[in-house]
């Protein structure tokens, strides 16, 4: 069978067909007891799996792409998605409709019709940038509430690698860089997906940290930095969130496919943490029928692997008594179990309508909260009532906000309210990667909330295309805003943090036309600013989605206080990072790649940074604020926990919220740097409050691979409330005891 890339498949497109939603029937619980909602799923397995035939539980374990293309129809039944797997008249199973990801419910190549509408959320980076995980909770009851009206039962969601390189396409669709961070918010959005009934995934497990060259990239690390690190933020959003399911990784770990890695599914997923839903595969991660006993439970997008290998291959293993009947009995009872506790089996409703203006309401919060203020010379922010005359520059400030690219995206045809046509801007060319790599831009458009928020102020227009031109417009005028963005997305790595399109000469030419110059960046990741001591203000608004241009607008305008916090470190350039080239840039598309990550180790981000004593331009959790905020009073407590308590009071005279950080600085052994807890908080001007930290213990011992334990050294832990990573203010002591705890 020929192999089918993605990139390739949705070029293939043919015409979309709209399926009719099909619905469990429901039966009545005599005659099929495991229906009884009543009784507890692992018993409702039992009870189903006692009565399926072998065939029928192969028939679980995998499942075709949910989209035509090429040769491959529309499976029969399915709704049109990224996957399914299709259901069991006889015994009452539900299909799995399955469908991309966290931040809203794609459309791929308008498989549904282009009426089919949802939210488009801020990308996952501007997320983990609100340090909320309240929002996060709220965000995935945005996309599982409207996946669930579309009759999709299983999100692709839960994106959690951790971000070790700040040119990684897909670290908008990830959480960031530290293991507290991304497990607590993508344990949060998996919990609010779940929460409307309907099955989410934390995914791609794992140390997928690398787009280029992904499917072969080898990911070289110890046990001991992995499990500190990138393992440490799935267990904390596994332990959160309680996903249905994992979808398992392209890539490789220390020379095995993660799909088949007998060590990180077997051992530590389904072992030591004690997971007990299924692991899906990536579309087209399946190499071999090892990957069953490797741990695999169910083998997804099946067109794109080089064979189906979870059914005619399986059933011959069994048959062959190669591959114990046990063991599908495991991979179906754990598929079903999921379904059963997601209350896949107990739904009679039909499609619902989705309340879109209330979902625009959320998607904005969440922009608005995660916005980070990086610079504010003069106190140029928020715009002045006497700036008469702003020119807005760049950007496509005019039409809306971009978003990431790849499987993620949400692609609405037109904003249902107005009909506005949707810009698309196609990168890297026309070619192979088009359809997969247009940067769509949200029609909310800056330009069009700034004019309407600033009813006093004449707002002009430049494209940016020339800086002359804009040069000479910013020189007319009291202010100008600058809008540049970095395309980036799934599939491919961005090769430098260099903004493209020659935005930085743009920067420059208007910063040296008028010194009231305010940049406000549209990222999936950190860039480098060479010009930022040359402009008085700088924004990073990331992918801001549906109402990413009004967030930008009331954050500009002092309407809302920018309260968002770095939660990747900005580098000064990539000198500074662990691998200054990206490995593998110029392999070809089979090498195999190996990327080191025992450079850094665990030590990922920030803690590498203050590892190496380099100084980069923005630490993790820096941000500003249009007031200021003091602590005092930390005290820690130890013993057999880590709790601590600090007063935090707002000094200025704006309402504002802080993002209150406490880190490990230090403990027998030496010094290190790692995030233990955090809280954010809403205070008005002068109020202080009293604030409650409990740190996470694994966030201070030190992982043993040979005892298979955490550990924590007796003696004094030296703890600080900081301003971001690299600036702890207040330092406290306390001592722990001796400890060990279990994986
Ligand atoms: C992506 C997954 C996605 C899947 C299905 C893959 O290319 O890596 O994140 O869920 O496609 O669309």
């Amino acid at each position: 069978m020929k192999t089918w890339t993605l990139a390739a498949l949705l070029l293939a497109g043919v015409a979309a067909t709209v399926a009719p939603p099909v619905l469990a029937q429901p039966a009545p619980p005599a005659a099929r007891p495991w229906m009884n909602a009543q009784v507890d799923p692992d018993q409702r397995t039992k009870l189903l799996l006692s009565q399926m035939t072998f065939d029928e539980k192969v028939a679980l374990l995998h499942g075709a792409m949910a989209m035509p293309f090429g040769p491959f129809k529309l499976p029969s039944g399915a709704i049109g998605s990224a996957g399914f797997i299709p259901g069991n008249a006889r015994l009452g199973i539900p299909a799995l409709q399955e469908s991309d990801a966290s931040l809203g419910v794609t459309n791929p190549m308008m498989v549904r019709g282009p009426g089919d509408m949802s939210t488009a959320l801020p990308s996952s980076l501007a997320l983990a940038a609100t340090f909320d995980p309240a929002i996060a909770y709220e965000g995935g009851r945005v996309v599982g509430s409207e996946a669930r009206a579309k009759t999709i039962n299983v999100q692709l969601a839960g994106g959690v690698d951790l971000a070790r390189d700040p040119r990684n396409g897909r670290n908008f669709e990830y959480a960031g860089e530290d293991p507290l961070l991304a497990g607590l918010i993508a344990g949060e959005s998996i919990r609010g997906i779940q929460s409307t009934g309907v099955i989410s995934t934390a995914k791609h497990y794992a140390l997928n940290d690398q787009e280029h060259n992904r499917n072969t990239v080898d990911s070289i690390i110890g046990e001991a930095a992995a499990r500190e690190s990138d393992l440490l933020a799935f267990q904390i959003a596994i332990e959160r969130g309680q996903p249905g399911s994992i979808m398992c990784s392209y890539n490789l770990v220390n020379g095995v496919y993660a799909c088949q890695h007998d060590w990180l599914i077997n051992r530590v997923l389904k072992g030591d943490w004690g997971y007990k839903g299924f692991v899906m595969s990536d579309w087209g991660a399946v190499h071999s029928l090892d990957a069953l006993m490797g741990g695999l439970d169910q083998q997804s997008g099946e067109q794109l692997d080089a064979k189906v290998w979870f059914d005619e291959p399986l059933k011959d293993a069994v048959k062959a008594g190669k591959i114990p009947a046990a063991r599908v009995d495991d991979a179906a009872g754990r598929v079903l179990r999921a379904m059963f506790a997601a209350g896949l089996f107990d739904r009679t409703d039909k499609p619902a309508d989705i309340d879109f203006a209330a979902h625009a309401d959320v998607a904005q919060h969440e922009a608005e909260d995660g916005i980070v203020l990086l610079q504010n010379r003069n106190a140029i922010l928020p715009l002045a009532a006497s700036a008469k005359r702003i020119v807005v520059i760049g950007g496509h400030a005019d039409a809306g906000v971009p978003s990431g690219t790849g499987s993620s995206q949400v692609t609405n045809p037109y904003r249902k309210e107005a009909m506005l046509p949707i810009a698309s801007v196609p990168i890297g060319g026309e070619g192979m990667m088009a359809a997969f790599s247009n940067v769509v831009f949200h029609p909310s458009a800056p330009l069009t909330a700034l004019r309407s928020h600033l009813k006093g102020a004449q707002v002009s227009f430049d494209t940016g295309l020339y800086p002359d031109s804009a040069a000479a417009a910013a020189r007319n005028a009291d202010v100008a805003i600058v809008f540049v963005y970095q395309p980036s997305g799934e599939g491919d790595d961005v090769p430098s943090i260099d903004l493209p399109m020659g935005q930085n000469a743009l920067v420059e030419a208007v910063a040296a036309a008028n010194p009231n110059t305010i940049v406000v960046v549209e990222s999936g990741n950190p860039v480098a600013l060479p010009w930022a001591d040359k402009v008085g203000a700088i924004v990073e608004a990331w992918y801001g989605g549906a109402r990413g241009g009004e967030a930008i607008a009331r954050v500009l305008t002092g309407e809302v206080n920018p309260s968002g916090r770095l939660p990747m470190t900005w580098p000064m350039s990539e000198k500074q990072l662990p691998r200054p080239d990206i490995p593998g840039w110029a392999a070809g598309p089979t090498d195999r790649v190996p990327v080191d990550y025992n450079i850094e180790g665990s030590d990922v981000g920030y803690r590498w940074y203050a590892r190496k004593r380099e100084t980069p331009r923005y630490w993790f959790g820096h941000g500003l604020s249009y007031t200021s905020f003091a602590y005092d009073k930390l005290v820690v407590r130890g013993g057999k926990a880590l709790e601590a308590e600090v007063t935090v009071t707002n000094t200025g005279d704006k309402a504002g919220k802080d993002v209150v950080q406490l880190y490990l600085t230090g403990r027998p052994g030496g010094a290190v740097r790692r995030l233990v807890a955090f809280q954010k908080v809403s205070l008005a001007p002068g109020e202080s409050r009293r604030v409650r930290l409990a740190g996470d213990l694994r966030l201070v011992a030190d992982f043993d691979a040979a005892r298979r334990r955490w550990v924590i050294p007796a003696g004094t832990f030296s703890l600080a409330i900081g301003k971001d990573a690299g600036s702890v203010s207040l330092t406290a002591q306390t001592t722990l005891a001796a400890a060990t705890m279990k994986p």
